[in-house]
């Protein structure tokens, strides 16, 4: 029976009816802060594309964590950039390296704070792949045990769960393996597995410097036109043993996490990517958009989607517009 019997405007009459018809609710759990740590000694080394983001080294990371901590987000996901890089990118895999060390030092002063490490080899190699390169190709296999050795050595630093970005066939079976053999059972894998060769990624380049020296990524980074390939991804990655699966970027790929959500039913992480967060703020600072509004617009936006939990570099500010109601 439609109008004048049915009229939805009843119920959006005040914000006490609009609060109990409410479908979609976020909450600060739902946050994950992606945060950038560099080598170094009191650096904080903003990224210009990016506002409101820098490069930490250990000591001044430490201090920039415990306003995440008192804001109670749950985790951050850490990216490092290494002092030196190479063709074969050793330093994703150095016990001594810049991700190994700050979670050991961050574990030591937060040990209830979640720490996710991104696996990947394109911040550490020379070339700026995510993998093994050979005669101007980006090798799978050769690959694989990089990664797998990369994760390992995060897991005996102490981190809480790994999170491979890369888009490698196999690795997060490679990681699994690597990690139920060395005794880290309980480790989570959040695979990144619906990830786009997306432009979306401009900035995080530059704030990682890992921008690819010759080509580009999409002989492993999926293409955007592709929607039931990133269902064959999910579940190949959940079949290899991933916990958590990912879609990345978030804002243009919103079919995908409802479709994801909808048809395997496991946690997803949908990823807010740098320059998503960069069109948002630089419209802000003109003053063309309430930033307030607009971010939390999309944060809603994203959990209705199907997201259990947004990787945002708002995650500050949405925690605490989210305290103070
Ligand atoms: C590494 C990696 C990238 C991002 C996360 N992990 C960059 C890329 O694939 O080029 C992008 C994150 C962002 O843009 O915020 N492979």
């Amino acid at each position: 029976m439609p109008f004048p019997v049915q009229r939805p405007r009843r119920l959006r009459i005040n914000e006490n009816v609009r609060r109990m018809v409410r479908e979609t609710a976020l909450s600060v759990d739902d946050l994950i802060y992606p945060i950038f740590v560099t080598h170094g000694k009191g650096v904080a080394r903003p990224v210009e594309s990016m506002p409101g983001v820098a490069n930490y080294s250990i000591d001044r990371l430490l201090i920039a964590l415990e306003e995440v901590v008192q804001l109670k987000i749950p985790g951050v996901l850490l990216f490092g950039i290494p002092a030196a890089k190479d063709e074969a990118g050793s330093g994703a895999y150095d016990d001594e390296g810049i991700i190994q060390q700050a979670v050991r030092a961050i574990k030591k002063t937060y040990p209830d704070l979640l720490v996710v490490t991104d696996i990947c080899l394109c911040e550490y190699t020379s070339h700026g792949h995510c993998g093994v390169v050979k005669d101007g190709r980006v090798l799978n296999d050769p690959t694989l045990e990089l990664l797998a050795r990369t994760a390992l050595s995060h897991a005996e630093a102490g981190c809480d769960m790994v999170a491979p970005s890369d888009m490698m066939d196999g690795r997060v079976g490679a990681i699994r393996q690597a990690l139920d053999e060395n005794g880290f059972t309980q480790i989570p894998v959040m695979a990144y597995s619906a990830k786009y060769a997306s432009a979306f990624y401009g900035p995080f380049r530059e704030a990682a410097g890992s921008a690819p020296a010759f080509g580009d990524r999409r002989t492993y980074q999926m293409d955007p036109a592709n929607a039931a390939e990133a269902l064959r991804e999910v579940e190949l990655d959940l079949a290899e043993g991933a916990d958590i699966v990912m879609v990345k970027p978030a804002l243009a790929y919103m079919d995908i996490i409802c479709r994801v959500k909808d048809g395997f039913g496991r946690p997803v992480a949908a990823y807010n990517v740098s320059g998503e967060y960069s069109m948002v703020k630089a419209a802000a600072l003109k003053g063309w958009v309430d930033e307030r509004q607009v971010v939390m617009e999309i944060m809603t936006g994203l959990k209705r989607a199907g997201a259990d939990m947004i990787l945002t570099y708002h995650a500050k500010d949405v925690a605490g517009w989210l305290k103070e109601g």
